[in-house]
């Protein structure tokens, strides 16, 4: 693989892992309708945000003439029932799975934000904007936490994470 192929590669995880985003918040605010509507406003704010990225790094990708992922809605579909399930275990579990996730993002995106600065100043100045909402996304998150974090849900978080990641690098 050479370098360009590993930085497109690596463009096409966060990619579908923004898509695989806006169904876990799309989840989260089936869920919230029913049982805390409170939250209704934050989740689809969220959930706004994580349709604009996914749409950048599409465009992104395609400004290097890059492949995107075969079937994004296969990260979609796989967001919704992880929201959704996460989602029926209270708000608690809302919060401590936006706190772990978007500390995973966050980490992504610096990492490719150090790659791409050199390599491509155009994507970097769009992962850049981008990591900012993700890291409005992870401290209101943490403001919102109650208490401990709710320990499966940031198990669960972790290993969806990864398999979202890993599936990724292969489709
Ligand atoms: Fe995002
Ligand atoms: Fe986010």
């Amino acid at each position: 693989m050479t370098s360009t192929d590993l930085l497109n590669q690596h463009l096409r995880v966060i990619y579908a892992c923004e898509k695989g985003a806006t169904g876990v918040y799309w989840g989260h605010r089936v869920v919230a309708a029913v049982f805390f509507r409170d939250l209704i406003a934050p989740l689809s704010e969220m959930h706004a945000h994580e349709m604009e990225h996914f749409a950048r790094f599409g465009e992104i990708l395609k400004a290097r003439g890059a492949r995107r992922v075969s079937f994004p809605l296969l990260w979609c579909a796989g967001g919704i029932a992880y929201g959704v399930l996460v989602a029926l275990f209270g708000r608690q579990s809302v919060w401590t799975s936006t706190v772990t996730i978007e500390a995973i993002v966050e980490r992504e995106l610096m990492a490719a934000a150090t790659v791409f600065k050199e390599a491509d100043p155009q994507a970097y100045e769009h992962i850049h904007t981008i990591l900012l909402d993700e890291l409005a996304h992870k401290n209101g998150a943490e403001l919102s936490l109650v208490g401990k974090p709710v320990a499966f849900v940031v198990g669960f978080a972790k290993v969806s994470a990864s398999v979202a990641k890993r599936l990724a690098q292969v489709l």
